[in-house]
């Protein structure tokens, strides 16, 4: 298996903590050089705010920014930078959808979809809206193996006006069938939105030949900035949208008693936008070409697989979710041996980081009856040898927990 990219290309990896074997991808992923120079190449070259200025800098502000949401629309295959929208994150992204969509195009007694491997950020959003508004909700069930149970869609779907599914889950690292439910839930009539935080980053998009209406993601997860979010909106529903905050930048004309607003994108961008940030998403995105996203996609497929190969040959660990050829880039694991908080506490003394906990998923750990599960997830700068010395140090630990204790007397 070869490395992907060179490390040393991550500043975090050569600093202070240089022995550090960082497993915990799917919470944040670690920056390249190329991602942090273009932060601190905003505030000395570029800064000056956007829509407003006359002057030169300010006006090449407004162009870099707008560059950049082609870039990202580009990136996803959208059909117009007009379908991109900036936020802090999924998680806002989804509250956006909730607050400025579903608010006003959903009615008492609408039902929504979720299902059962869905982050916070995919289910509360929801369920506060729900008691607002009086909307149902309605859970997708998983199967045994970590997958949505894919028969009798047409009962599941009936009735249903709206689907929110997550593409590659942040437990069972299951990559669901998107385009084939997207394209079961149009026959049916549901407005469906995808949450891409995990795949973003392991997999091309395409919201096109996906026919997803919304599409979310975190720029952090995908080894840009923090503070950043996109929401994607399919252009038919573009006049469905309603403010979601309000304040400068989404209008057009404001008078003591009465306000116009700008079109979507800009409706949606009330305030000051997250600009540096912006910048080097666009740089992100440049770097994640230059790598190859197919290269990308392959080297996740060899981790995940070698990863669940030597995980499975563990005696006592139970895997949670499908086969390694279901998953992508995530493997969430528990033993009857060891908790998992004092698992990622003894790995963490060796300068293994993983992830112990609910991983922000409370109700799939009680469908999968465990309080908590370990995590290790990939990034593009992890290597074979990084999961030798995971597996190496993981044996060691089960090995001294599965020792009687000693007499002391
Ligand atoms: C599947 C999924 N959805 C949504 C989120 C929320 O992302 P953020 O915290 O960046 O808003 C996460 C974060 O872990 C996630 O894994």
């Amino acid at each position: 298996m070869k490395n992907l990219v060179n490390k040393n290309n991550f500043p975090i990896f050569s600093g202070r903590f240089k022995k550090m074997v960082y497993l915990d991808s799917a919470a944040t992923s670690q920056k390249p050089k190329e991602v942090i120079a273009a932060e601190k190449d905003w505030y000395e070259n570029h800064n000056a705010n956007i829509h407003r200025g006359a002057y030169k800098l300010a006006e090449e502000a407004t162009e870099l920014f707008e560059n950049s949401r082609q870039k990202v629309a580009d990136f996803i295959s959208a059909p117009s930078a007009k379908s991109i929208v900036f936020t802090k994150g999924a998680t806002e992204s989804i509250n956006l959808v909730a607050g400025a969509w579903a608010r006003y195009n959903l009615k008492k007694g609408d039902t929504i979809l979720l299902t059962e491997m869905e982050h916070h950020a995919n289910i509360v959003p929801w369920q506060l809206l729900s008691k607002e508004r009086g909307f149902k909700i309605k859970y997708w069930p998983i199967s045994q193996a970590g997958e949505l149970i894919m028969s009798n869609l047409d009962e599941l779907f009936s009735g249903v006006k709206f689907l929110s599914l997550v593409h590659i889950s942040n437990v069972l690292g299951t990559v669901n069938q998107i385009e084939k439910i997207i394209s079961l839930a149009k026959k049916k009539g549901l407005v469906v939105l995808v949450d891409a935080a995990q795949s973003v980053v392991h997999l091309p998009i395409n919201v096109v030949k996906m026919k997803a209406d919304f599409l979310v993601f975190s720029a952090h997860k995908m080894l840009g900035p923090t503070g950043l979010g996109v929401l994607y909106i399919q252009p038919d529903l573009f006049n469905q949208m309603k403010p979601y905050q309000s304040g400068g930048e989404m209008i057009s004309e404001v008078g003591f008693k009465s306000v116009k607003f700008k079109k979507v994108p800009w409706l949606l961008e009330a305030g000051t936008q997250p600009l540096a940030q912006v910048f080097a998403l666009n740089k992100t995105i440049d770097y994640i070409n230059k790598v190859g996203l197919k290269n990308i996609k392959e080297h996740s497929r060899s981790l995940t697989d070698y990863a669940y190969l030597k995980l499975s040959e563990i005696d006592g660990l139970t895997i949670h979710g499908p086969s390694a050829k279901k998953r992508l880039g995530l493997i969430s694991f528990s033993t009857k041996i060891i908790h998992a908080h004092d698992l990622a506490t003894l790995l963490d003394r060796k300068n293994i980081f993983i992830r112990a906990g609910h991983h922000c998923a409370m109700p799939l750990h009680e469908k999968l009856n465990v309080p908590a599960t370990a995590r290790i997830s990939f990034g593009i700068y992890n290597t074979k040898e990084d999961v030798d010395k995971f597996i190496k140090e993981l044996k060691s630990i089960l090995k001294q927990w599965s020792q009687p204790i000693k007499k002391q007397f």
